[in-house]
């Protein structure tokens, strides 16, 4: 079966409940999971712990799944008027505009705190729970994705360094993006050695991850990007073409990625790990100037 549908699956089974307070907020909740997306980050999990020849379960599904909502979430605050003030996601309305702000900031919240429920309740050992939920919350939190917003929000009309906006590229998105790969280190009982060189893995494909956005809001249009495009210079944003020039930019994503596609070459030779779909992810991130 479709592992993107086994996502989805996860999911909507969580607010399948009969538990459920406000049947609307759920309604605004699904509305942006459903709208698409392009599942980088669970799908980077699962790859991953079929790269280490796990067998997957529902439970490595319900972890992906929890990812994914805390992802959303992300992006339904992100694009709320207080922030990036965004009216299109995903190729449709973004969520304050189809519902109002009231509800998509309460959807998100719900995303956020649900995620971890999610994997609490997941099949599997509870040190690899505690472990599981412990990284995300680092990663997505203060320490990671919402303190990167702020220095994002903040860093808004400045003239920021090169090594400032890599604080911000880092934390934004490069965190959740690290999630999946420490996650299936742990999951697949990995050594600390392939969990450092999973994790530097996941720091440059986060990197590239958001240097490629930078670089396709100036390049792109809305139909392949489903959002509006030139949107960071709008918001006096500092990017990495803002900062280092389109040409150079291109360099600095080709460049990460090259070096991640080595490390898992160098797993590969090294462990039982298969890097086929591994590859086939870094592959599709390369934009070609
Ligand atoms: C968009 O993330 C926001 C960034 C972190 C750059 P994605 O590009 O993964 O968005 P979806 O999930 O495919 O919509
Ligand atoms: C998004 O960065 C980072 C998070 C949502 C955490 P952007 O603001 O550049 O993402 P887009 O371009 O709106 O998708
Ligand atoms: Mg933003
Ligand atoms: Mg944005
Ligand atoms: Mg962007």
């Amino acid at each position: 079966m479709d592992k993107i549908w086994q996502i989805d699956r996860a999911i909507r089974t969580y607010y399948q409940s009969q538990d459920v307070v406000s049947p609307e907020l759920v309604e605004a909740i699904l509305y942006s999971i459903d709208s698409g997306g392009k599942r980088i980050r669970p799908r980077i999990l699962l790859d991953l712990l079929d790269g280490f020849g796990l067998e997957l379960t529902k439970a490595h599904f319900d972890v992906a799944a929890a990812l994914e909502m805390i992802h959303t979430g992300s992006l339904i605050h992100d694009d709320l008027p207080a922030m990036d003030n965004d009216d299109y996601r995903r190729g449709r309305l973004t969520n304050h505009k189809k519902f109002d702000e009231a509800t998509a900031i309460l959807a998100a919240d719900s995303l956020f705190l649900d995620a971890s429920g999610l994997i609490a309740e997941a099949d599997l050992d509870n040190d690899i729970k505690i472990r599981l939920i412990q990284l995300l919350s680092r990663l997505s939190g203060t320490f990671g994705m919402v303190g990167g917003q702020m220095l994002d929000m903040k860093g808004e009309g400045q003239s920021l360094t090169l090594e400032q906006v890599q604080l911000i590229h880092a934390n934004k998105t490069g965190a959740l993006l690290v999630f999946p790969f420490i996650a299936a280190g742990h999951i697949s009982k990995q050594s600390d050695r392939v969990i450092a060189d999973l994790s530097t893995a996941g720091q440059l494909i986060g990197l590239a991850f958001q240097v490629r956005d930078d670089i396709l809001d100036v390049t792109a249009d809305f139909e392949s990007l489903g959002k509006t495009p030139n949107k960071d210079l709008e918001a006096a944003k500092s990017t990495y073409p803002a900062l280092l020039g389109l040409g150079k930019s291109y360099e600095v994503l080709e460049n990460s990625l090259n070096q991640a596609v080595a490390i898992f070459q160098k797993m590969e030779e090294e462990t039982v790990f298969k890097a086929d779909g591994m590859m086939t992810i870094i592959e599709r991130l390369r934009l070609h100037a």
